[in-house]
């Protein structure tokens, strides 16, 4: 049994408010206790958005009732709002601003937009973007000018690492994160040797592919593996859509993540391509850093490193009902998690009730 600090997850969508068909607080927080997170922070392209202090006073309400594990409420930049989110930054886990296409209505276009909000934003806690590519370094550049810290959400191209180790190496105060989806599946939803197992090696296939950032080529992934040391976190950007929406015409970007982040990672603990420090280091002491989180006294997850299992949705938590991950032979479960001072999961069972969680920016 290895015995781990409680996991912190800075990208999560939770759907609420407007999409409580794909996931609410409740169901979030459970399936997050079950992949031994104990503290998620919970993007804002909500419906409607997270973006000003009704809607942000709004979803606080409704988390505290829900939320099973910790939390903070990111929320998100718009075209009018630089001034009033600035006011709530002591309430919001950090601002999010969405530079590229993505799924919902937040989306900073005009590059005059995003200059109010390096302006105005206070930098106790960093600005995180949604900005992949020639944005990611259009936004980095905006950072410096206003001398502000800037997180890059969900990075996935070799072109991306480089460019963040070569500003970290001049003292840019750029922090990043990937997606264990952007480090076990390459373009097509083909998963990568030696983790992926051979019964699945098809891919994935029509909308349940569909993510963003897209899933990238196989030298992208392998840049980052040989430049983890530049990636300061793990993101699992938890993005639930229904199997029907994700089968259906139109399909929504996204995957859920919560539940397949420690077992895919412990595999890759197993194969010798990650340690534990690393897996602490991005999962507890960055993400504490970066985003100023308070410790969570008396919070463990308890881990049978040897446990071999397949990897199935329908003994998930999550209310989308699938994962990009079905069939996957992992090595390392989750077997309990104790959250200040209480068991939260157990062999399968989550023991927390809604609203045993905390607002950490509360
Ligand atoms: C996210 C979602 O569904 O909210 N989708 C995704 O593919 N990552 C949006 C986002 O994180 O940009
Ligand atoms: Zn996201």
């Amino acid at each position: 049994m290895i015995k781990l600090p409680g996991l912190i997850d800075p990208h999560v969508h939770l759907r609420e408010p407007g999409a409580t068909h794909k996931e609410d607080y409740d169901t979030g927080t459970a399936s997050a206790l079950a992949g031994g997170v104990t503290m998620v922070l919970a993007m804002p392209n909500t419906k409607p958005p997270i973006f000003d202090q009704a809607t942000l006073s709004a979803v606080l309400a409704t988390a505290k009732t829900k939320a099973r594990c910790d939390y903070a409420q990111y929320i998100g930049a718009g075209p009018e709002n630089a001034a009033e989110v600035a006011r709530l930054a002591s309430q919001a886990a950090a601002l999010k601003m969405y530079l590229d296409s993505t799924f919902g209505q937040l989306r900073l276009d005009d590059m005059t937009l995003w200059m109010e909000h390096f302006r105005l934003w206070p930098d106790a806690t960093p600005i995180v973007t949604h900005s992949e590519s020639r944005s990611m370094a259009a936004a980095i550049w905006m950072a410096q000018l206003f001398d502000k810290p800037i997180h890059i959400a969900h990075i996935s191209l070799r072109e991306e690492v480089l460019l963040i180790k070569e500003a970290k190496a001049r003292g840019i105060k750029v922090t990043c994160e990937v997606c264990p989806h952007h480090l076990f599946l390459a373009d097509g939803g083909i998963p990568l040797a030696p983790a992926g197992c051979d019964c699945c090696s098809g891919g994935l296939s029509g909308g349940r592919a569909e993510v963003r950032p897209r899933l990238a080529t196989k030298a992208d992934v392998d840049a980052l593996w040989a430049n983890l040391d530049v990636i300061d976190c793990f993101a699992t950007d938890h993005a639930p859509h229904t199997l029907a929406e994700k089968d259906g015409e139109n399909p929504p970007p996204g995957f859920p993540g919560l539940e397949t982040l420690l077992p895919l990672l412990l595999t890759a603990v197993s194969e010798g391509r990650l340690t534990i420090d690393q897996i602490i280091e991005k999962s507890v002491t960055n993400p504490r850093r970066i985003f100023k989180l308070p410790e969570q006294p008396e919070t463990w997850v308890e881990v049978d490193e040897n446990a071999r299992y397949e990897i199935r949705a329908a003994e998930m938590h999550s209310r989308c009902g699938w994962t990009p991950f079905e069939g996957w032979q992992v090595k390392g479960r989750v077997t309990r998690v104790v959250l200040r001072g209480q068991e939260a999961y157990k062999d399968g069972k989550i023991l927390a009730e809604p609203g045993f969680g905390v607002n950490i920016r509360g």
